[in-house]
Parts: structure tokens; sequence; C-alpha cells
């Protein structure tokens, strides 16, 4: 059974920003576990390209809607490829196969008689494409989200029938296994506890949609067909559209991880229409935190939105990853700070495991015919870096599969602060120049070399680049092969010729505020 992840599609009324960035760069890490970790994986990522939002975009840009979807899921697609996402889906929700699955999927939904004529009236927020709870008589209510006025709306919609669903949902929203983290679980289990109501599928005042089987002006509410882009994606494998073929095909889900604000979609709203269809539930559910940036909300009136790009171009892909992976909590807010950054990115990859692999391997070159020590039986598993290695194994072995990023990238970086311990602590600059200390010194390098290999190989998962240049200078196979077996101690030959050292990581000078 293949693990299947999905980021959420994301709106193409904009250029990409940080918030998504945020989510595929987890969801990149994950699957690149999973895969590390010997599992098929198909990760699916992909642009939400309907609805009131894009309409008014387009038409604000004075460009078709399709003209102005092309252009931004082009630099979505384009900006995944630059960070080094590896993504196995990218599914647009204006591809045409799309439409085939929708249809077949509401064909499904009207059979089991979930499908039902009614009268939506409410306040409507363009930004969320979401009707609010706010009540007929307020004044002027506005979106606390988008800060801009939400839009009555009275009209004859196609409903789904929800309410039919109260008491499985109820059920799977109890369940301790599906939505994730825990703190996340109260918030929907009393939205549900409230009762569910029916919500209207289809929209006659837009016409940038999909058109609704058998109902002539209607188009299908953004959310209905967004939230099945996942199944299109999963069929992408270059057989037919049938929803037959999903179960052989990678669905359900094991994870749909998403921000917080659109966790009731997922967890609520999704659930009861697969249901519907007589399709499996996704496993879990992870509806990750918000970023704020210097403790303020990023938004365009701030101005002080962090743009991806300018990110990758200034910092690299690696350093926006180990800062965002290792010191947020995946599942809580989080805040950019530029300063901590900066220092975290500079202390911990450029020192700790930077320096540290330079050193040893210019000491080891210098010493042992540039080639890796030779070592005795003293570096076997009780070396007390072959047990801090163990340590830091298991820690992330067990933390990435919940999507445990912090605990893992401070596992490693634990194990590299061990390693400049022992290499601090046992000095083979001073000892190589004392007479016969020859052998001691080769086990303490060998030791601190080993220990970087393996920092070198627990770092794949989260940051790629840098375990390639630091598997590379230990001139070690960086083969994703076998992953978990060259995760023992001791794979690291003795003799073997060491690479002339150059850094793996550049310091961030950052003088400009990003
Ligand atoms: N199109 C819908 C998703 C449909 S999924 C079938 C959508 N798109 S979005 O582009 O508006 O948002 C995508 C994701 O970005 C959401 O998960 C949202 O939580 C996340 N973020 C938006 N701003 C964010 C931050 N400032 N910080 C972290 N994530 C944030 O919703």
């Amino acid at each position: 059974m293949p693990y299947t992840l999905t980021t959420p599609l994301y709106y193409v009324n904009d250029r990409p920003h940080l918030g998504s960035t945020y989510t595929t760069l987890a969801c990149d890490a994950l699957a690149r576990f999973q895969r590390l970790n010997g599992k098929a994986v198909v990760f699916i990522t992909g642009v939400d390209e309907h609805g009131q939002k894009i309409q008014r975009t387009a038409e604000a840009r004075q460009l078709s809607p399709q003209q102005h979807c092309d252009a931004i899921s082009g630099s979505y697609r384009d900006l995944w490829s630059r960070w080094g996402i590896s993504q196995d889906r990218f599914v647009r929700t204006t591809d045409p196969r799309h439409l085939q699955l929708v249809d077949q999927f509401f064909a499904r939904v009207k059979g089991s008689g979930d499908v039902i004529s009614g009268r939506q009236t409410g306040w409507y927020c363009v930004g969320c494409e979401e009707y609010k709870d706010d009540s007929a008589e307020a004044v002027d209510p506005s979106c606390p989200i988008h800060q801009k006025p939400l839009e009555w709306r009275d009209e004859e919609n196609l409903f789904f029938r929800l309410s039919h669903y109260q008491s499985q949902i109820e059920e799977l929203v109890a369940r301790d296994d599906f939505i994730q983290p825990a703190n996340r679980r109260q918030e929907v289990r009393n939205f549900v506890a409230q009762g569910l109501r029916d919500f209207s599928i289809s929209r006659v005042n837009v016409s940038w949609g999909l058109p609704v089987p058998g109902h002539e002006g209607h188009t299908f509410y953004v959310w209905f067909d967004a939230l099945l882009g996942y199944l299109t994606a999963l069929l992408d494998d270059g057989g037919p559209v049938a929803l037959e073929r999903l179960e052989q095909c990678g669905w359900p889900a094991s994870v749909h991880v998403i921000g917080k604000d659109i966790l009731r979609f997922h967890a609520v709203f999704w659930p009861a229409m697969l249901m519907s269809a007589g399709l499996p539930l996704p496993k879990t559910v992870f509806g990750h935190g918000f970023l704020t940036r210097e403790g303020l909300k990023m938004g365009k009136s701030l101005g002080n939105v962090l743009d991806p790009e300018r990110l990758l171009e200034r910092c690299g892909s690696d350093a926006v990853r180990w800062y965002l992976l290792r010191d947020i909590q995946f599942g809580d807010d989080g805040d950019f700070q530029q300063q901590r950054f900066v220092d975290l990115v500079n202390n911990d990859l450029a020192n700790t495991i930077g320096n540290l692999l330079n050193r040893t391997s210019s000491m080891a070159r210098k010493w042992f015919a540039d080639a890796v020590p030779p070592h005795t039986d003293a570096v076997g598993p009780h070396h007390p870096l072959a047990v801090a290695a163990n340590t830091a194994v298991t820690t992330v072995l067990t933390s990435m599969p919940s999507l445990g990023f912090k605990p893992a990238a401070e596992a490693v970086l634990q194990l590299a602060i061990a390693a400049n311990g022992h290499l601090n602590d046992t000095a083979p600059w001073s000892r190589m120049k004392q007479p016969g200390k020859e052998a001691e010194v080769g086990d303490d390098l060998y030791a601190v070399l080993e220990a970087t290999r393996i920092v070198g190989l627990l770092l794949s998962p989260l940051l790629p680049e840098l375990s390639t240049r630091i598997l590379e200078q230990l001139g070690t196979s960086i083969n994703p092969d076998g992953w978990t077996e060259k995760l023992s101690w001791g794979g690291l030959v003795s003799g073997a010729s060491l690479p002339k050292p150059s850094p793996v990581m550049q310091r961030l000078e950052l003088e400009e505020s990003l």
C-alpha cells in the first residue's frame, strides 16, 4: 500500500507565499523520509484554480481566467522545482481530466440521494470562499482573516446533505488518530456537536467554475471541486479517470497536511463527501499552525510578506528548510525572526555541522594520507559517539512518521554537538604531537567522521542538498538505497580517500531586511 500525502491545492489568486512554501517543505521532508524508509510514496501537490476569488483577480489583471491560471500555476511549478520539492504529482483543477472525475463523483453523490435543492442565504467571504457564521442581522460584518467586508448572498443552489452524516462524522472526529495534532481536535468536535448543516455545492453567479451536469447555469462550489483534485492527482498515472481505480492507485491518503484554517473542510465536509461516494476516508488530517513575521501577521497591508523567491535566492533552500523545520514545532504557530534565523543557520549548520566536518577531515587528510583513518575495536558499538548516533537514529526514525520535524532535527544536531564535544575533549591536534598516540588519534578522528556521516544521512529528508554535500565530502555514497541499513554505526571505510575539504555550508550574512 503506497504512502500518499498531500499539500493543500493552493489558490492561484496570487504568487506563492511563505505559508504555502512552509507546508510544501514540510511535506517534502515527510515524502523523502518515507521513500528513504522504503515506502512507495505518492506525494501530491497542485493548485486550486476556480471560483470567484480567482475570477475577480483575473478580471483585475485584465486577463482571461485561464491565462491568469496558466501564469500563476506556472510560477508554483517553477518555484517548487527551484526549492527541490520532490512531488510525484502536480494537479491543476483546470485539467480536463479533473472535470471527468468531478462528474463521476457528483453522479455517485447524487445516486446516494445526497444532492438536494435549497436556498442559501448568508454572509460570504470571497477570500475564504466560505459562508461565515455571522447572523443575518449583522451590520457590515467583515472577515477576521481577510479583513474585508463580507458579501450578502441569497440564491437557489444545490446542497450536499451533510446533516445526514452527523453521527458518522461525530464518531470520526472523536477518534484520536484522525485529526492531528491533538490540540486541534476540540475545535472541530465543537463545530460538529453544534449540528451539521447541509452546505451548498453549486453557484449560479460564478462563471469560472466547472459546470454542474444537468443544472444549466450552475457551477460547482470551488471547495467541492478542489477537494476532488486529490483524487484526480492520484489517477494521473497514465490510466483512465475512473473512481473504481482509486484504491489501486494509493487511495486513501495517509495524511492530508493543511493549515489550521482549512481543517473544517478536510475533517468534516470532505469525509462526508467520500462516505456519500462510497470511498474510503483519509487516515489522518494534520492541521499545522500559522507563520507570523516578527510577531505580526504577514499581509499586503502591512507590506511585510516574506517572498519565498527572495528567501531562496538570498539564503538557499537548506537554510530556510532548517529554520522552519527545526525551530517550529509542526502544528504550532511560529514566528519568523530574521536574527534568530541567521543565528540558527550559522550556529547549527555552518559551525556545529559544517566546521566539524571541515576540520576533522582536514586533520585526517593531513595525518592519514588523505584518507579515512584506521581504527581499533575501541570504536565499536559501545563508543560514546556510537551510542549518541544510535539515539539520534532512533529519534529520527520514530519522530518523522508523526511529522515531528523539530525533534528529528534536534536529535541530528545533538549528535553533531556530541561529536564536537568528543573532538574538543580528545584534542587530536595536541596529542598528535606526542609520540605513540597515532592509533588513538586515528580512533578519535574515525569516530567523529563516522558520526558526521550519520549526521549527513539523517539530514537527507530534512536538508537534501546539505546532506549530499556532507556525504560527498566524506567520499561516501549518496545513493539513497538502503538508507536505514547505512545508518548503522561503522559504515565509513578506513583507508577510503577523503576529498579535499571545502565548506559545506556558507554563513548567512544579512545586512538588509528580507
Ligand atoms: N485552495 C484552498 C485549499 C484547497 S485544498 C483542496 C486554500 N488555498 S490557500 O492558497 O489559500 O491556502 C493554502 C494553505 O496555505 C492553507 O493550508 C493555509 O493554511 C496556508 N497558509 C496561508 N497563510 C499562512 C501562513 N501565514 N502561515 C502558514 N500557513 C498559511 O486554502
